[in-house]
């Protein structure tokens, strides 16, 4: 292991949502996931462009690299990078040995736990597939980029763990980690102290909450382990009718999640549709699984909270890609001061097993790191005026440089009730855009989430996200103190005040909530800006901030990806650095057939942002 500072380590993640990531001195200089680049949403395989990239964005030369971090000990490797359909759908389509070991945990997963030795020897039986992964990602770092530094392979839930401690700010901390499941466990509990790691809990993956709300997902004809945030959106409107009987199959006890059911995969699917009545509703079941999910994951986190005294919470891994769990767990009697780590899904297991690497090379050396804030997670690709002004004439568009006014302009136009699509500075890291790749609107509007997501061709639940100045926040939201900083990077949601909900209806909640981004001014001058501006002309501290992208695309990363996806849209504007161009197209037609009619239940009065 290298020591010292100015040491570089990398971080790969190989499996869903791969990437890669550079850190030197706790920091992270550089962090992209392969889908941006390949432009395949959560693209999985190994991230043979996202390790170019990172190492070019941060100008490190391979040689320099001190040690790599790969994410998760035991798994395949998939060398051909390929899109993610969803979980039941890449074991239907996989015709190799992963699955007929799916199969059979799915089979005799039931009776697991009561053959002794059963489990061990499943992963026995693949053990030459893992080993093959370890001994080939070594060759290819080697081979294909010249980094002949020492790998090391760490474990899926400490990379999450990792992840969460070393980017919050919290000296001392409880971390949690809950997602489906890797290296064999869905959940693990440490006590740290000043960057020592004491691990409490594992929870094998055969318990996993994470799997349940996949299943609910699937059951709902969506695509399990990917588009569970719609079940999250669906959630409030609908009663949580079904509560006792997921209930029955899926629990927790003294800090511990329970697979009641003792069912996996598809035979846990198959349990739960056959448990469920005749006509049963959507909404209803994804509100059981969601106040479910709340429940038991305050048990279990209000368990270890009073096991170990902590105060303050860090929380990573898939479960908690769920915002409003999250705000759930802040609102724990004892909780003061909650993080979840932006890139809280397998897209931040670089990042996480990079920064375990740094932290085991302090704990070697005896340097005790004091705690940082995460300094903001613009960490990808960002692209000259000159490479922008080559891709609009390229494009055949006119543009209006605006030099020092960009902003303003922007504000103008959001005020006037157009939607400007974002494009500056560097590509943000995780799953949200946080200014950089964004699309903007004003938050008034409550038809917005029709036609919008119309335009954009997408399929949601849950309102557009408000981001608001950070100095704004008590005008805004109910107890979020001590989850501002968790805030800056919408992993969270809060209620709203009445001032709120009366005045930004279009990113309001039918259960009150909202998911901000709460933009501070260092974090990011020029958008700052824009919200600054805006509140100037309305009197309101809040706009949309929707992610750039499409469909089911990725968000987009080069100019050329933006001016495509801003075509297809037919937005009214895009903002690319200090161009601004006007759509050929715009959304007039498309809001204008959802005038004074909205199937998202709110009255339809006219906005009143302005
Ligand atoms: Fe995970």
């Amino acid at each position: 292991m290298p020591s010292g500072s100015g040491v570089r380590f990398l971080g790969i993640t190989d499996g869903q949502t791969s990437g890669a990531a550079i850190i030197e001195d706790g920091r992270l200089l550089s962090a992209i996931n392969e889908e941006r680049i390949a432009r395949i949403k959560m693209a999985r395989g190994f991230p043979w462009k996202s390790i170019s990239e990172v190492l070019g964005l941060s100008n490190t030369d391979p040689k320099d690299i001190g040690a790599v971090a790969v994410a998760q000990v035991d798994m395949e490797l998939r060398e051909t990078v390929s899109g993610w359909p969803g979980w039941f759908e890449a074991r239907a389509q996989d015709a190799d040995m992963h699955s007929a070991f799916f199969k059979i945990a799915s089979r005799f997963g039931g009776v697991a736990p009561f053959i002794p030795g059963l489990s061990k020897a499943y992963y026995l039986a693949r053990f030459p597939m893992y080993a093959h992964r370890r001994r080939r990602i070594r060759q290819i770092l080697d081979q294909n980029y010249g980094i002949a530094a020492p790998v090391r392979f760490i474990d899926h839930h400490y990379a999450h763990a990792t992840s969460a401690y070393y980017t919050s700010n919290l000296e001392n901390a409880l971390v949690v980690t809950m997602d489906g499941g890797g290296d064999g466990h869905c959940s693990q509990i440490y006590s740290v102290k000043r960057g020592q790691f004491r691990r409490l809990a594992m929870i094998d993956s055969y318990n996993s909450l994470g799997n349940y709300y996949a299943y609910i997902t699937a059951i709902c004809g969506f695509k399990a382990k990917r588009h569970e945030g719609k079940i999250t959106g669906l959630a409030a409107r609908g009663r949580p009718v079904y509560r006792e009987l997921l209930e029955s199959m899926i629990g927790c006890k003294k800090g511990r999640l329970i697979n009641r059911g003792r069912v996996l995969f598809n035979t846990a699917v198959d349990r739960i549709r056959a448990a469920l009545p005749a006509g049963w509703k959507m909404e209803d079941l994804a509100a059981s699984v969601q106040v479910l999910s709340e429940d038991i994951t305050r048990d279990y986190v209000r368990h270890w909270v009073r096991r170990t005294g902590h105060r303050d919470v860090a929380l990573a891994g898939g479960l908690f890609a769920n915002v409003r769990i999250n705000e759930e767990v802040h609102l724990l009697p004892g909780v003061e001061n909650t993080f979840v780590h932006p890139g809280m899904s397998d897209e931040g297991l670089a990042v996480g097993a990079g920064l375990a690497l740094q932290g085991e090379m302090d704990r070697s050396t005896g340097e005790v790191r004091e705690p940082r804030e995460l300094e903001h997670v613009y960490l990808g690709n960002s692209y000259s005026e000159s490479e922008m002004a080559e891709a609009i004439r390229k494009a055949g568009l006119q543009a209006t440089h605006l030099p020092g006014r960009i902003e303003e302009e922007i504000a103008e136009k959001l005020s006037q009730g157009k939607v400007v699509a974002r494009f500056n500075g560097r590509m943000e890291y995780g799953p949200r855009a946080l200014g950089n790749r964004s699309i903007l609107y004003q938050p008034g509007d409550p038809t917005v989430n029709d036609w919008l997501n119309e335009l954009l061709r997408r399929t949601e639940f849950m309102p557009f996200a408000p981001s608001s100045l950070f100095e704004s926040a008590g005008q805004l939201y109910e107890s979020y103190e001590g989850a501002e900083d968790t805030a800056r990077f919408m992993t969270i949601t809060f209620h709203c005040t009445p001032w709120m909900r009366e005045r930004c209806a279009g990113v309001v909640h039918v259960d009150q909530t909202a998911r901000p981004q709460m933009v501070r001014r260092e974090d990011n001058p020029s958008y700052y800006r824009i919200i600054d501006e805006y509140r100037r002309r309305t009197g309101v501290p809040v706009i949309i901030n929707t992610s750039f992208n499409i469909h089911e695309e990725p968000i987009v990363r080069s100019p050329d990806d933006a001016i495509r996806a801003f075509l297809d849209s037919a937005l009214d504007y895009m903002a690319m650095g200090d161009f601004l161009i006007e759509g050929p197209v715009g959304s007039y037609a498309t809001r204008k057939k959802w005038e004074g009619r909205s199937k998202w239940g709110r009255a339809t009065d006219s906005p009143t942002s302005r």
